[in-house]
């Protein structure tokens, strides 16, 4: 692929910005100042380096963003920061999004990507996959609560009760949660309808990856990481079968 065709597919701006980049010497390959825009390569398994950055091609990306609280996951953010300012800007100008949303004030695990199937397949109601919360409660957390949870709650305009997959109490205002649907403010809404009410809420893992176990790099607040193919294998997801 031609290097200024190549820097545009990765976010690094028009054609005609490649080029300029890469004339002024901006871009490096295996530790060499490149200056030919219309260089040949094979992107499969390139690295590059930009502004002392290094980059690796990749036909599409996939993010694990470790969110922090008072950010909203939108573009066009009302009263706080984006998540997408978290992100280095070449990924979010080749359009990466959030799969699915968390609340401003929710922490935790956040996946994004320009794969559309992929967002697809993550936040499809089919596919189930579950989603972990530790829910902060203010209130103590009773063995009715928990019932509830498991049993299903009634919603305002759902038409069937809503329950957890599970539903424990880690401590006195302290539930851990497993759900397998992505509605509208879902945890703080069961909750609330459970009898009690969410003072801080948090996501430790997306089907089986988690912030806690290993599966992912250790992250703190605001850090990310590229999900590889083991990562999406733990989704159940092959982004190669995907594309045939
Ligand atoms: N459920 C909520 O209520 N809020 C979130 O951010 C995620 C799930």
């Amino acid at each position: 692929m031609q290097l200024d065709r190549l820097l545009q597919s990765q976010g690094f701006g028009s054609r005609k910005e490649c080029r300029a980049m890469v004339r002024d010497g901006l871009v490096k390959i295996a530790g060499v100042v490149v200056d030919d825009p219309f260089a040949e390569y094979d992107p499969a398994g390139l690295t590059f380096e930009i502004d002392e950055w290094e980059w690796e091609y990749s036909d599409l990306v996939y993010i694990a963003l470790y969110k922090p609280a008072n950010y909203e996951c939108s573009h066009k953010p009302k009263h706080n920061e984006s998540v997408y300012h978290l992100l280095p800007d070449p990924v979010v100008a080749r359009g990466a999004q959030s799969v699915g949303r968390l609340d401003v004030d929710t922490t935790g695990l956040l996946l994004l990507s320009d794969d559309g199937m992929f967002i697809h397949a993550i936040s499809s109601a089919k596919r189930q996959v579950t989603k972990t919360y530790r829910a902060t409660t203010a209130e103590e957390v009773t063995a009715e609560q928990i019932e509830k949870l498991l049993a299903g709650v009634m919603l305002v305009d759902e038409r069937e009760p809503v329950s957890a997959l599970q539903a424990r109490k880690l401590d006195d205002k302290l539930i851990e949660l497993v759900v397998d649907q992505g509605k509208y403010h879902l945890v703080k809404r069961i909750i609330a309808a459970a009898g009690n009410h969410v003072s801080q809420l948090h996501r430790t893992g997306v089907g089986a990856l988690s912030l806690e176990d290993g599966s992912l790099p250790e992250m703190e607040p605001g850090d990310w990481c590229y999900l590889r193919p083991k990562h999406l294998a733990l989704l159940g997801y092959n982004a190669a079968e995907q594309s045939k």
